[in-house]
């Protein structure tokens, strides 16, 4: 009797709808707030401890029932709070049923996926998306996932993914947008809003998950899961920023690290989970543990057991447990022995509640569970248009020597060599993360060039390798293929799986045999344009000093094959920019551009500078570099003003003109240094972009406002000030050419 009377007075609650039509913001009233209470007040521990427990479904099967009998009766028994990697609108919708009507608190539950660069459509790596610099490209691309995320029946999405990396032999580098804080920052809220769209409540949006909470792109030597150790400082002005603008563009939920930070797991930490995450940045949603992080804590020797364990991370302020089972099967005893305290779960239990309502699955808990829109929005045609113009704003030009680019239409005949150029390996186009691919929907370089040029250009075509191991034997027979042409377009890189997490590497040269198949392509005198396909930086000393024409093209998604045509014939003009810096060989990592002067800045005249003897200190290509079909000349820069008071902005003007003959984009750079402060900064610190369209013979004023944040930094207090003194500023097309001027700050 009692429980119909619980079961009742909560009924009452969710079902009067006036929660619909709602902000987000409005959704955090006091009257949420009662609701939620009111609903905690009526559930048992093990009911509490279920809203945080996480499990984990099949991940590649859409069609069959996908819980098997005992998780069917966890989740009546309201053990089971939310689902990782169960997709299909159908089967989300059936799970759904089984949560709201046969568990006694009716409680929704929510599906996590990871849905990191497109779920059908399947868009650039987000590596290769920042490379666009163009924030209103990459929200468009992340809301075309969250359109189809809905459409298989999840609510959450595990991205963006907004690890600061300066590491490429870390695999996951392909994952981010890169080296930079700044940079790093607008493309993290351009996601958010992306996945989250302009109302969280209408169909399409999907919640966002900014991860890994915290710096777990720092791992030493760059080897997956590996240790982190940065300072207080390091953190704040390098790895943090990212998170903190996700934050306030408004995500919902975090994924904390699997790594630890100077001693302490961030899966345990309580100064990242709560100090800084709900007390400094004012975070109100909920923060979900990595896959088995909780579990980890055991291997990191914090937890000697998994009470502990569960213990450590609840109390830090990890509210979901994904996948380990922990917090269900352990919490209980924590809490009725005294070790884990009522308040710390029902706190816990409160935010995932309050996703839950945000998102509005209180009101309506089937939202995203209808089936028929799996046919209408997957790989839809303008999802295919938004990935193409996606994919063409993501390729940077690293080199063209004689304007052997763009290709003549003129041209007799083709040869297009490579394990990435054919329909073989297309799956491997679409990089790492995309669990969805499925080969055949994916656009080949030679079907793109094919749809491109007309039947008078010949292709002609080899495979010349395997990506990865092979013998060589093909080799030769790739070279009198080749011999045919009057180019060479060689299509050569990684394969997926080198990419991603788990996917370290010590070794960042092209692999072996396709280096080989390079070599003897040079050797016909023919010339060639490298097509490089990658999830991150490769190291290409030979390349870049023996092939005229060199294209970063990157995983580009499905529409790879289409943009890389759009390029290599000009119909459309490359405009993106590195977002991370390509080191000439793996011995000079972590090289990046924002480092600080020391006390012995490299001086070529005297050894006992901060310099190695064999490889120069700068990179190959520079973080921002990138060419285009045209050339841009940057002339005037001026400052509004020689002297500013503290507390005031400061405009800077640059003009921009196109000096080529064709039309394009450039990405204007504005970095800044503080040249003397009572902490050391870095040598200069991209603070500003904007990327414009310019006709042949063109010009324009570029305007940027430098605001007091952008000049402020954390003084040995660690308070952030701004200091009386000169300010370097620089401008240009990349961070190493570019026009400076100077203003001063005064007190
Ligand atoms: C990854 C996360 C991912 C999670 C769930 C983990 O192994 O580190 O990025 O979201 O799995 O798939």
């Amino acid at each position: 009797m009692r429980n119909v009377f619980r079961n009742t007075v909560y009924f009452i609650f969710i079902s009067c709808g006036v929660l619909a039509a709602q902000s987000s913001t409005q959704l955090l009233s006091s009257q949420t707030e009662v609701k939620i209470d009111s609903i905690i007040k009526l559930m048992t521990l093990e009911e509490k401890l279920g809203q945080l427990n996480q499990i984990g479904g099949t991940w590649y099967d859409t069609k069959t029932e996908r819980l098997n009998e005992e998780q069917t009766a966890m989740l009546k028994a309201g053990e089971i709070g939310s689902f990782l990697g169960i997709t299909g609108a159908a089967e989300t919708g059936r799970i759904q049923r089984i949560a709201v009507e046969q568990s006694r608190m009716k409680i929704p539950v929510l599906f996590g996926y990871d849905i990191i660069h497109g779920y059908s459509t399947i868009t650039p790596i987000p590596l290769a998306e920042a490379c666009s610099w163009n924030p209103d490209l990459v929200e468009q691309s992340a809301h075309v996932a969250a359109i189809e995320g809905s459409a298989i029946g999840v609510h959450w999405t595990y991205a963006p993914m907004v690890d600061i990396a300066r590491d490429p032999r870390w695999g996951r580098i392909a994952e981010g947008s890169g080296e930079d804080p700044y940079l790093g920052s607008v493309m993290a809220a351009a996601r958010v809003r992306g996945f989250q769209g302009k109302n969280i409540l209408e169909y399409g949006s999907l919640l966002a998950c900014v991860k890994h909470f915290a710096a777990y792109g720092g791992a030493e030597a760059g080897r997956d899961y590996n240790t982190v150790d940065f300072s207080e400082r390091t953190l704040r002005e390098i790895y943090l920023p990212p998170y903190k603008a996700a934050i306030d563009a408004g995500a919902w939920t975090v994924m904390s690290a699997f790594n630890e930070i100077g001693g302490v797991p961030s899966s345990a930490s309580s100064w990242l989970m709560t100090d800084l995450l709900r007390d400094e940045w004012n975070f109100k949603g909920l923060v979900v543990s990595d896959y088995t992080a909780i579990m980890e804590l055991m291997n990191h020797r914090i937890a000697k057991d998994s009470t502990e364990a569960g213990i450590v991370g609840l109390s830090s302020g990890v509210e979901i447990d994904m996948v380990s089972r922990i917090y269900l099967r352990k919490l209980s005893e924590a809490v009725r022995s005294k070790k884990l305290s009522q308040e710390i779960v029902d706190e816990a239990v409160r935010r995932v509640l309050r996703v839950k309502f945000v998102y509005g699955l209180f009101d309506d808990p089937y939202r995203n569970a209808k089936p028929e829109k799996e046919k209408e929005l997957l790989l839809k045609k303008e999802h295919r248009v938004v990935a193409r113009e996606m994919a063409q704003h993501s390729i940077v030009l690293l080199k063209n020597e004689k304007d052997i680019l763009p290709l003549k239409k003129s041209t007799k005949t083709i040869a297009l060599i490579g394990p990435l150029a054919g329909n073989e390996n297309r799956s491997d186009l679409v990089g790492a993360w995309a669990w969805a691919r499925n080969p055949n929907d994916v656009v080949s370089v030679i079907q793109g060039i094919k749809a491109k040029v007309s039947s008078s250009i010949k292709i002609v075509y080899d495979k010349g390798c395997e990506i990865e191991s092979d013998s060589g034997a093909r080799i030769k027979q790739a070279v009198k293929i080749a011999k045919q042409a009057d180019v060479i377009v060689a299509v050569l890189g990684e394969s997926q799986h080198v990419s991603g997490e788990a996917a370290s590497k010590s070794n960042l040269d092209l692999p072996s045999t396709q280096k080989e198949l390079l070599k003897a392509l040079k050797k016909t005198g023919k010339p060639i344009v490298l097509v490089l396909m990658n999830g991150r930086p490769l190291t290409l000393e030979w390349e870049s000093e023996n092939i005229p024409a060199i294209v970063e093209a990157w995983h580009l998604g499905v529409e790879a094959g289409n943009a890389i045509a759009d390029v290599l014939f000009g119909d459309v003009n490359p405009s993106g920019k590195l977002t991370v810096s390509f080191p000439r060989n793996v011995g000079q990592i972590p090289v990046y551009y924002n480092h600080k002067s020391t006390g012995r800045p490299y001086n070529p005249k005297d050894k006992y500078t901060s310099q190695f003897l064999d490889v120069p200190n700068s990179p190959l290509y520079p973080f921002g570099f990138g060419l285009s079909y045209t050339t841009f000349s940057y002339s005037n820069v001026t400052v509004s003003s020689a002297a500013i008071k503290k507390g005031q902005s400061v405009t800077i003007l640059v003009d921009v003109e196109n000096s080529g003959n064709r039309a394009g984009e450039e990405v204007v750079q504005l970095y800044l240094r503080d040249d003397f402060a009572t902490v050391t900064r870095p040598v200069k610190e991209l603070k500003g972009f904007k990327k414009i369209s310019l006709n042949p013979g063109e010009k324009k004023t570029v305007e940027f406002t430098i605001t007091q944040d952008q000049l402020a930094f954390y003084n040995l207090e660690m308070k952030k000030v701004v200091e009386p003194g000169t300010f370097t500023v620089y401008v240009g097309g990349n961070s190493v050419d570019c026009k400076e001027a100077v203003f001063e700050v005064v007190d």
